[in-house]
C-alpha cells in the first residue's frame, strides 16, 4: 500500500514537472509525455480498490509463502468442505506460527552423536500461551501446538453483534501466569478489528505484555485499527484482503470462518 502511494505522489511530482519544464521552454516534445504520466497517475488513483490507510507497517508481517498462497486459495473455495477447511486452517496457523516465533531464545545443549559430542542448539525455557478468539479461532490451536506441545491454552469467548458488528464478550479463561508468557493471540479472521482489539485489551488487563496476533485473512480497516489501538502488538496475516462490505464481512474474504469450520451453516 506504501509502496503503491509512494508511486502515484512521484508519478504526480514527475508529470508535473516535465509539463513545467515544457512550457517554460515552449517544447511540445515533454508537454505530450508530462500530461500522459499525469493523466496516468490520476486514473490509478481513481482505480485504487484499496483504501489508503496509514498505520504502522512494521509491525504487520505477511506471511506470504508460495503454499501459503496456494493453500489460502482452497480455503477462501465456497466448494471446500468442512474437513478440508478446518485442516487448511490448522497447516496455515503451522506456518504462521512458525514465522511468528522466529525470534524464540535459543540455549547451548551438548549432544552425543553417534560419531561424537557437539554442542546444539535448543529453545530456552520461554512460556508460551495460545489465545483463541471462540469460536474460529480454536481452529488455530492445533496447528500451533503441533509447534510447541507445551503451550498452555486461554479461551476468550466473542461473538460480534450483528447489527452494530461490535463484539459480545462471553467467556474468558486464562492462564494464571499469563504475564510471563508470549501470548499468540489466534482468530482466522480480521474484519473491522473490533473483536481482536478487544481480545488484546483482555490479555493487557490479565497483564500480559508480550502478545502477538495471528489471523489468516485481513483487511486494512481491521488491521488500522488493531495497530493503532495496540502500539506494543505484533500482526501476523496470511493476506490482507481489499475492503470490507456493508455486513462488515470482508471482500473478497473466505465467509463466516466459524461456520465453515464447524459445519454450523
Ligand atoms: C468472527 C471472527 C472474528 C470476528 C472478526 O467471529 O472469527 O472473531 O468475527 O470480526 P471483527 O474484526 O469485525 O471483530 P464471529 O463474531 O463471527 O463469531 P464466531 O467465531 O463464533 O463465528
Ligand atoms: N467474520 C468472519 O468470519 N468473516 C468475515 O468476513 C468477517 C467477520
Amino acid at each position: 500500500m506504501h509502496t503503491k502511494r509512494w508511486f502515484v505522489c512521484t508519478g504526480i511530482l514527475f508529470g508535473t514537472v516535465l509539463c513545467a519544464l515544457a512550457a517554460d521552454e515552449g517544447r511540445s516534445a515533454a508537454f505530450v509525455p508530462g500530461q500522459i504520466v499525469t493523466i496516468c497517475v490520476n486514473l490509478s488513483f481513481e482505480e485504487s480498490e484499496e483504501p489508503m490507510l496509514d498505520y504502522d507497517a512494521s509491525r504487520l508481517h505477511v506471511v506470504d509463502h508460495p503454499l501459503v498462497q496456494h493453500k489460502l486459495s482452497i480455503l477462501r473455495d465456497k466448494n471446500t468442505s468442512t474437513k478440508d477447511f478446518r485442516e487448511l486452517v490448522t497447516e496455515l496457523a503451522i506456518f504462521e506460527g512458525y514465522e511468528a516465533l522466529r525470534d524464540l531464545p535459543l540455549e547451548d545443549v551438548e549432544v552425543e552423536t553417534p560419531l561424537e559430542v557437539m554442542t546444539g542448539k535448543r529453545i530456552q525455557g520461554k512460556k508460551l500461551a495460545i489465545v483463541p478468539v471462540l469460536r474460529a479461532g480454536l481452529g488455530m490451536v492445533d496447528g500451533i501446538l503441533k509447534l510447541v506441545p507445551t503451550a498452555r491454552v486461554g479461551h476468550l469467548g466473542m461473538y460480534r453483534d450483528e447489527e452494530t458488528h461490535e463484539p459480545v464478550p462471553y467467556y474468558c479463561k486464562l492462564p494464571e501466569d499469563i504475564h510471563e508468557r508470549t501470548c499468540l493471540i489466534v482468530d482466522p479472521m480480521l474484519a473491522t478489528g473490533g473483536s481482536l482489539a478487544a481480545a488484546i485489551q483482555f490479555l493487557r488487563d490479565a497483564g500480559a505484555r508480550d502478545i502477538r496476533c495471528l489471523t489468516l485473512v485481513s483487511c486494512p480497516e481491521g488491521i488500522k485499527n488493531v495497530l493503532d489501538s495496540s502500539p506494543h502488538v505484533e500482526l501476523y496475516t496470511c493476506c490482507v484482503d481489499r475492503q470490507l462490505n456493508e455486513n462488515a464481512y470482508i471482500l473478497p474474504g473466505l465467509g463466516d470462518a466459524g461456520d465453515r469450520i464447524f459445519g454450523t451453516r
